[in-house]
């Protein structure tokens, strides 16, 4: 039963989120203007421009292509007050490796979902290399104090796969006094390495480690940033559950690291294609033409998981449409982002009729059930605001949000490119 609607059309998505932030980080540290066209104009990506201009970097926006006046590897300056990062744990966790190496003391606060975030997962490392960073509240999570310090080189090994815990050690590691070294129990997204190569930084990969050399300098170059597969995710989700729709999403980065999405989507019967696949500053890019499908369930796991992170919320509903019980494991790390994914998306898919059942690292999804309305609660998390969105276009009674606005924390536009394509 649907809403006699379909989904037909053209459609660009706004600039990869982890890209944009890492392009001002990076740009602010270089010497030069660094220019970035087709920045993320989101609230995430806004708070790391906000805070790097605390610390007297100039960076201008000329009708959305944006210009970084970097001040070079130590020449940021000690901001009046707290840096906010609002609910951004990209900025918050690279930002602290940065400013483990500054001749300054700060403060690094955010919003009520920051402040619950795990911040040990940098702590620690980053204390291992001399840095002098502390939880204010003595609980591993923000505000953080962290006074600059000369740092040590060090080879870690991480629990977690994650590219914000890697990229904070290497940007330290940037001010280390010799090669530092992170190792994962599987490789993350690797925007960070291509990023700093670019810039002029020597770093490397072996299997899942990856290794940096410190700098004396780093040098301005222009990024030009590609759609967010992660924004595209809901897109891609929306042509294949919709009957009849077929949508072409133009200039989406599909880097490995990133692209679990696709991988997934062709394991369930998607027919999605990648058409005028291309490099752009390094990284992969294309435009990605997708087709109503008949879905069936797939089993999500192991090294697959860190390069779809992002988009399990939206990968979750397409598994309620698709014929069959798909399993999602390896996932915990879904606990500790914006929300508790794992609860949001299994008690807001039950509340829409589901068959669902959350497990200790993940979800089980017995596809096919008819779904109703429901009114979801986001807990202001925009990929779950997103995801049940994209699930109400296949649904005939009205699937309503607790919040709307949150969605312009990755991607402002995203209800009015859905009405474009209706
Ligand atoms: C990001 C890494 C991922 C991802 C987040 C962005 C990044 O987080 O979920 O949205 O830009 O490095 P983790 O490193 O915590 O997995």
């Amino acid at each position: 039963m649907t809403n006699n609607i379909r989904l037909k059309g053209e459609i660009t998505v706004p600039g990869d989120k982890s890209i944009s932030h890492r392009a001002v980080m990076f740009g602010s540290l270089a010497k030069g203007t660094t220019k970035i066209t087709n920045f993320l104009q989101g609230a995430d990506c806004l708070s790391t421009i906000a805070c790097f201009k605390q610390m007297g970097i100039d960076i201008t926006n000329d009708n959305g292509t944006i210009y970084v006046h970097g001040n070079g590897l130590y020449g940021l300056k000690a901001p009046k007050d707290t840096l906010y990062v609002g609910n951004s744990g990209t900025t918050i966790r690279l930002m602290s490796g940065i400013l483990s190496a500054q001749n300054f003391t700060c403060t690094v606060d955010g919003d009520a979902s920051i402040r619950k975030r795990p911040m040990k997962r940098i702590i620690e490392p980053l204390s291992m290399m001399n840095a002098n960073i502390s939880s204010i509240d003595d609980n591993f999570c923000a505000p953080l104090k962290i006074t600059g310090n000369k740092l040590n080189a060090i080879d870690y090994t991480s629990k977690v796969a994650s590219a914000q815990v890697k990229s904070s050690i290497l940007l330290a590691g940037l001010y280390a006094d010799g090669i530092t070294s992170v190792t994962e129990p599987y490789i993350s997204r690797n925007h960070s390495e291509l990023m700093l190569t670019a810039f002029g930084a020597n770093v490397w990969t072996t299997d899942t480690t990856a290794h940096i050399e410190p700098a004396t300098e780093l040098f301005a170059t222009e990024v030009n940033v590609p759609g967010d597969i992660s924004s595209a995710a809901y897109f891609i989700a929306a042509g294949l559950i919709v009957p009849g729709s077929e949508l072409l999403i133009k200039n989406v980065g599909i880097n490995p690291t990133r692209d679990g999405i696709i991988r997934v989507v062709k394991a369930m019967g998607g027919n999605i294609s990648l058409l005028n696949e291309r490099t752009v500053a390094g990284e992969a890019v294309a435009d990605i033409l997708v087709k109503h499908s008949n879905l069936h369930a797939t089993t999500i796991e192991g090294e697959i998981i860190p390069t779809l992170i992002d988009e399990i919320p939206i990968i979750a509903i397409l598994a309620a449409f698709a014929d069959g019980t798909t399993t999602i494991k390896d996932a915990a790390e879904l606990k500790v982002k914006e929300s508790n994914r794992i609860d949001l998306m299994v008690n807001n898919l039950k509340a829409m009729g589901a068959d669902i059942v959350a497990t200790d690292d993940g979800m089980i999804i017995n596809g096919g059930k008819e779904l109703h309305g429901a009114t979801i609660q986001t807990n202001l998390d925009h990929r779950i605001a997103m995801s049940f969105a994209i699930a109400g276009l296949n649904i005939d009674s009205e699937v309503k949000l607790d919040d709307y606005d949150c969605v312009n924390v990755s991607y402002p536009g995203f209800f009015e490119t859905i009405e474009s394509l209706l």
